[in-house]
């Protein structure tokens, strides 16, 4: 196996991903930092993620050939090992995993030096959130009632990473698309993305071979959006 060819265990850190990345020059590839809780951890657009002891907080150091799909296979990764502990969530792109229309993990990657920084949250026995993030974050406990084992899930997630990865470095790219087809809740809903200095309204109609969100206008153009914040259309 790469991921997982070393772990660091931790009780605490502030993030993992800044963790990783005093590691980059000395852990080998697959190298995974693990802890039980983050003072400060991070989420996409330098926000704040909620980190207390009851979730998945870890990243995996990588060197992929190319970096672009690796979020992509993470939430595959997620998605297969909440599955296949009885724990049905779904992708929303380009990271967000959910479950019953709330979030319950994310992906953070990082690049220093051609050296990519997974970054993995997952929300697994959490049983409250602050107010303020109670009406979009959820876990899989307060979702689902069942304690999943963090260690078996996290084995678990680290196995399914690794076919994925290794899935990717033979170039399986269409097998890859595939699964995350099975598992995203996004092919033919209308969304709307939101990019730093737009907005676009359309229907999801795929997703491209770089990660690319393949999205159809009303008036009939398809665009190509490689990255934003995405929300499901209200019917
Ligand atoms: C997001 O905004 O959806 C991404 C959240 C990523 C959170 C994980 S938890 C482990 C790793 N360390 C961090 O500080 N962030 C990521």
């Amino acid at each position: 196996m790469i991921i997982g060819s070393k772990l660091y265990y931790f009780d605490s850190v502030e993030s993992t991903n800044e963790y990783a990345k005093t590691l980059t020059k000395d852990a080998p590839e697959g190298a995974v930092i693990l802890v039980d809780e983050q003072t400060g951890g991070r989420g996409r657009f330098g926000k704040q993620w909620y980190s207390p002891k009851g979730g998945i907080w870890m990243s995996v150091i990588l060197h992929p050939p190319d970096p672009s799909l690796i979020a992509i296979i993470a939430g595959i990764a997620v998605c297969k090992a909440l599955h296949m502990n009885g724990v049905l969530p779904g992708i929303k792109w380009p990271n967000d995993i959910v479950l019953n229309g709330k979030k319950i993990g994310g992906i953070l990657t990082e690049i220093i030096d051609k050296i990519v920084i997974l970054g993995i949250g997952v929300n697994l026995n959490i049983r409250e959130f602050p107010d303020e993030l109670e009406a979009t974050a959820s876990s899989v406990f307060l979702e689902t009632k069942k304690h999943l084992e963090k260690k078996m899930v996290f084995d678990t997630l680290c196995k399914q990473l690794d076919d994925c990865y290794i899935m990717l470095k033979q170039n399986k790219v269409t097998d890859l698309l595939t699964e995350w087809r099975h598992y995203t809740i996004l092919l033919g809903q209308q969304v709307v993305i939101e990019m730093p200095d737009k907005e676009l309204s359309g229907k999801v109609l795929d997703i491209s071979r770089d990660g690319a969100l393949i999205v159809m206008r009303s008036d009939g153009k398809i665009m190509r959006v490689v990255a934003g914040v995405c929300h499901l259309r209200k019917k």
